[in-house]
């Protein structure tokens, strides 16, 4: 089963960017992690990560055409952006909201997410861990979802 495991704006600087904030791993280490539980999970991941938000609503799109699961990083557009809820909104499979750091803890504008009503859940503030803590709970649920599906068969 293929996830697909977006990225939005400024988080192909990780390791270079406020590294206080994000922690001194790049993204392509996120990456490495992703592709290391996926593999552990018996997942396909499909990483990406885009500053431009036209193209994070293509892959959104695409997702919603393809029946994929998501994990979404939706950088500073999660606490405004209301096309990118509309686009997450379309995402039937699983779609599950992350974020590197405790967005609650940060400035007041960073405590809404305008995505999180169409997540299936939110992980925030574990840093790498929250990319692949969701990989596990969708994991989780599909499997979970097989078993039903092959209960029904019976
Ligand atoms: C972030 C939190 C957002 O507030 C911020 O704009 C980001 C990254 C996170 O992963 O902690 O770009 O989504």
């Amino acid at each position: 089963m293929k996830v697909m495991v977006l990225s939005g704006a400024n988080l192909g600087r990780l390791g270079r960017r406020e590294p206080a904030v994000y922690g001194s791993r790049g993204y392509d280490d996120l990456v490495a992690a992703c592709q290391e539980q996926a593999g552990e999970l018996g997942l396909e991941v499909d990483c990406r990560q885009t500053d431009d938000e036209a193209t994070m609503l293509r892959w959104l799109h695409e997702a919603a055409d393809t029946a994929s699961a998501v994990v979404l990083n939706p950088g500073a557009w999660s606490h405004y952006s209301y096309a990118l809820r509309d686009a997450a909104a379309q995402v039937e499979g699983l779609l599950v909201e992350v974020h590197l750091s405790q967005t609650h803890a940060r400035e007041p504008f960073r405590h809404h997410s305008v995505i999180s009503a169409v997540a299936v859940g939110t992980i925030t503030g574990l840093g790498f861990d929250s990319y692949l803590l969701a990989l596990r709970v969708i994991a989780s649920r599909l499997s979970r979802d097989l078993g039903d599906r092959s209960g029904a068969d019976a």
